[in-house]
């Protein structure tokens, strides 16, 4: 069994892998910062009292050196985890999710391991995978233009796309702030573990949800925001059409696949898709949430888009199946259940609308 450092260990994910790796009989060392738009500054009670918890910062390089002492892996969850609040906190995000793994690089340098598992994102994709009216296949597919009526991507000679589930083949396309975050701490981690001797595993997380998750954030969750507007009695607010597609993965699967990233001998030098390989549309999930929550509330439909948003993508799993042997294991009514069980003993403030002023003051809402 293994000594384990989760950087960002009390947070959504974080606790949950906590759980995971104790449960297998692991020792567990989280480093958090407690960050308020997450937390309110105290150590959540969700975090297993087991694991070891030391608060500072990532970019502290005292801290990270002390956290590392004796450890042999790390999950590697601390980030500032808003699409939208990237685009505007552009100093912050860069500053916490680039510069922040460099300082953990830079201490393992020192004091190496012999894994890091980063959580990467669905949001470097960009736009997911498509299929054109000619059967192949276009991975490059950019929106020039969202509006009403003309909400979908489409080919350069103005035919309809069909979305497909994407594989980690698909090109890269950073369009938020976030997302150029996400794709920098996934290749220093197999870069820089590949140049030092250490096994680096990257996760692109989809849409993760499940209880925990932080309510009052109006950032991140599109699902734990929309909870947190039926809990104030108010309907979830949905982008465009609400007919774009996401793969919504909940937190005990992909609690799972970081605690076989861990362990499994094909894992190291690979990046892995962690969905559930289905997909809905953000319509239909605000209805079955507010219907799991006994809300009479249907979703309001704004039709206004969001600067860097994406009309489609959901994962490609096959990799990670074949691979690491990871099943997706959660029903997806079940986890919706569960879900508004847990909403139900919250409290939330609902920031929604707050947040969405701050976007429109930036002009990122049009
Ligand atoms: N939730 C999702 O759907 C999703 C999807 C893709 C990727 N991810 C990634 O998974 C990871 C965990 O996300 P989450 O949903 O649990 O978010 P979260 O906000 O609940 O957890 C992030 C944790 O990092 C901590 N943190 C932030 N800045 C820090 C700093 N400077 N130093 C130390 N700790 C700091 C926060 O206090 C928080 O506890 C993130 O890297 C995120 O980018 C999440």
């Amino acid at each position: 069994m293994s000594i384990v450092l989760i950087t960002g260990g009390a947070g959504f994910i974080g606790s949950h892998v906590a759980s995971a790796l104790l449960a297998r009989g692991h020792e567990v060392r989280v480093l958090d910062s407690l960050i308020e738009q997450v937390h309110g500054g105290s150590r959540p009670a969700r975090l297993a009292p087991e694991a070891d918890f030391i608060a500072g910062d990532i970019r502290d390089a005292d801290t990270v050196a002390r956290a590392l002492r004796g450890v042999d892996k790390v999950v590697h969850l601390a980030a500032e985890v808003g699409v939208g609040q990237s685009m505007y906190a552009i100093e912050r995000y860069v500053s916490v999710n680039e510069l922040g793994t460099a300082v953990l690089f830079q201490q393992l340098i020192e004091r190496p391991v012999q894994r890091v598992v980063t959580a990467s994102s669905m949001s470097i994709y960009g736009e997911g995978l498509y299929r054109r009216s000619d059967g192949g296949l276009a991975e490059s597919v950019e929106r020039i233009e969202a509006r009403p009526g003309a909400w979908d991507p489409r080919d350069a000679d103005g035919a309809a796309l069909v979305p497909v589930a994407t594989p980690e083949w698909k090109r890269p396309a950073l369009a938020s702030v976030y997302a150029l975050g996400k794709y920098a701490q996934e290749r220093l981690t197999l870069t820089v573990c590949g140049a030092y001797g250490m096994e680096g595993v990257a996760l692109r997380l989809f849409n993760v949800y499940g209880p925990g998750q932080a309510l009052s954030n109006p950032y991140t969750g599109v699902l734990a925001i929309f909870a947190s507007r039926l809990l104030n009695r108010r309907p979830p607010l949905v982008f465009e059409d609400g007919a774009q597609r996401r793969d919504f993965v909940h937190v005990s699967d992909v609690a799972e696949a970081f605690a076989v990233a861990l362990e499994h001998e094909k894992a190291p030098g690979q990046v892995f898709n962690i969905g559930s390989g289905e997909h809905r549309t953000i319509s239909e999930v605000g209805t079955l949430l507010a219907q799991a929550m006994g809300s009479p509330l249907m979703p309001e439909i704004t039709g206004k888009t969001r600067s860097g948003d994406i009309r489609h993508c959901f994962a490609d799993i096959s990799r990670a199946e074949r691979e690491l042997g990871f099943r997706p294991r959660q029903d997806f009514a079940a986890g919706l259940a569960e879900l508004a069980e847990w909403v139900a003993r919250q409290e939330a403030v609902d920031r929604a609308d707050e947040a969405r002023r701050e976007l429109e003051a930036r002009g990122l809402v049009a």
